[in-house]
């Protein structure tokens, strides 16, 4: 039986019946596994060097029944073979290249990307002795111009973290297997509710689950997607490297899923919504949103995604002491960094990024730009305090 998204949202990775005739899956709280005497350790071994797909552990770095669940919930919402979860997006991110890509070996990264994944490869990956070619996400040409005899992958992000440039996953891929090259997407910002990459052929995807998968701004993990045979060369990496997600954040996490399609459709329409009155407002110079026509990438986005997500960056008419007043007259959202949650959160992106003016300006981030991370207030309440915030400044 295939069910629908929201369906699936509910029930898939869910054990049915579950211990103790829970309803809901257990936190299984434990660091380790125990065997009942060295037979039972010989037929694990056995059986985990046959290959064998084991639910049994034998410690918690390498598996957790609550992670379990979790990853088979988000496996069938992207719809890929398996998912493996991690404790932060970075650490998935960082677990994956590291698995992918060897000394020597080249990377082609989208430059729109955020930015500590950018760091990650000029900081990190060069030091290991990988190269990363940027080119810019909306230039097919400078993307297959990169491809060198000892490139590996191509990585981007879509939506992008803060100006929501779209990649053309279609043609993305077409680069990449032009060349045999694995093709990773971090979909954070668009959600399996609104874009599923691999049925766009892409390889592998990842989200920070910290964000709109968890949805309530309580916990931090990541998560990938794809097939067998590449998750299995990334969980011998994560069980290397260590970012496994505590089994208290996988149930946060597995609740927080169950209501994705429901909150992401919300923040779909209130998000669309507030970018179109941003626009008609004076005090806003521009508004980034892939679904205002505007948008240069509109028809990309909406050949592509199902909704346009739920964050909208927008430019204030006027410096950056205008845009933070425009920040401390709102009254509804927070102010901080993330997305993804139900409450909204709003940032001006370089207040967090660096005090010195040269940092800013080279992390490529305007002084007058907003992000706002729509929630899942009434949208009424919050274009009514955005209005008084713009009229104030
Ligand atoms: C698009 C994107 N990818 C990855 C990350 C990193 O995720 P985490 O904060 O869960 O490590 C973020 C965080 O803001 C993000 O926005």
């Amino acid at each position: 039986m295939t069910n629908q998204f929201s369906t699936q949202a509910v029930h898939a990775g869910e054990e049915r019946p579950k211990p103790h005739g829970a309803l809901t899956t257990p936190i299984v709280q434990t660091s380790t596994y125990t065997f009942q005497d060295t037979a039972e350790i010989l037929d694990f071994m056995r059986r985990k060097e046959a290959g064998d797909e084991l639910q049994q552990v034998d410690y918690g770095r390498y598996g957790n029944p609550t992670q379990n669940a979790v990853e088979g919930k988000v496996a069938s919402l992207e719809g890929g073979e398996r998912a493996l979860l991690f404790a932060s997006g970075m650490s998935a991110i960082s677990t994956t290249l590291g698995a992918l890509l060897s000394a020597g070996d080249h990377l082609i990264m989208a430059r729109e990307v955020y930015h500590r994944t950018h760091d990650l490869a000029v900081d990190y990956m060069t030091r290991w002795g990988i190269e990363t070619t940027f080119v810019p996400i909306d230039d097919l040409a400078a993307m297959a111009a990169a491809v060198r005899p000892e490139t590996r992958a191509i990585f981007s992000e879509t939506p992008t973290n803060p100006y929501l440039s779209i990649m053309d996953l279609p043609r993305m891929v077409e680069v990449a297997r032009a060349h045999d090259l694995a093709t990773v997407v971090d979909s954070t910002f668009a959600t399996p509710v609104n874009l599923r990459p691999l049925d766009f052929g892409a390889d592998l995807v990842i989200h920070s689950a910290t964000k709109y998968l968890g949805g309530h701004n309580d916990l931090l993990a990541g998560i990938v997607v794809g097939s067998r045979s590449l998750l299995a060369q990334i969980e011998e990496a994560r069980g290397v490297l260590g970012g496994v997600a505590s089994p208290h954040d996988a149930y946060l996490l597995l609740r927080g899923l169950k209501t994705l399609d429901l909150r992401v459709h919300r923040q779909n329409e209130s998000a669309q919504r507030l970018a179109q009155f941003l626009e008609g407002h004076t005090a806003v110079h521009r508004v980034y949103y892939p679904g205002l026509t505007s948008h240069p990438q509109h028809d990309l986005a909406r050949e592509q995604m199902s909704g346009f997500g739920g964050v909208v960056s927008f430019d204030i008419d006027g410096d950056i002491d205008r845009t933070s007043s425009f920040i401390d007259n709102l009254r509804v959202p927070y102010i901080g960094p993330t997305l993804g949650g139900v409450e909204s959160i709003v940032q001006q992106p370089v207040m967090l990024l660096s005090l010195d003016p040269a940092e800013r300006e080279a992390a490529g981030l305007k002084d007058n730009l907003v992000r706002y991370a729509v929630g899942i207030e009434d949208p009424e309440d919050l274009i009514a305090d955005l209005n008084q915030a713009l009229d104030g400044i």
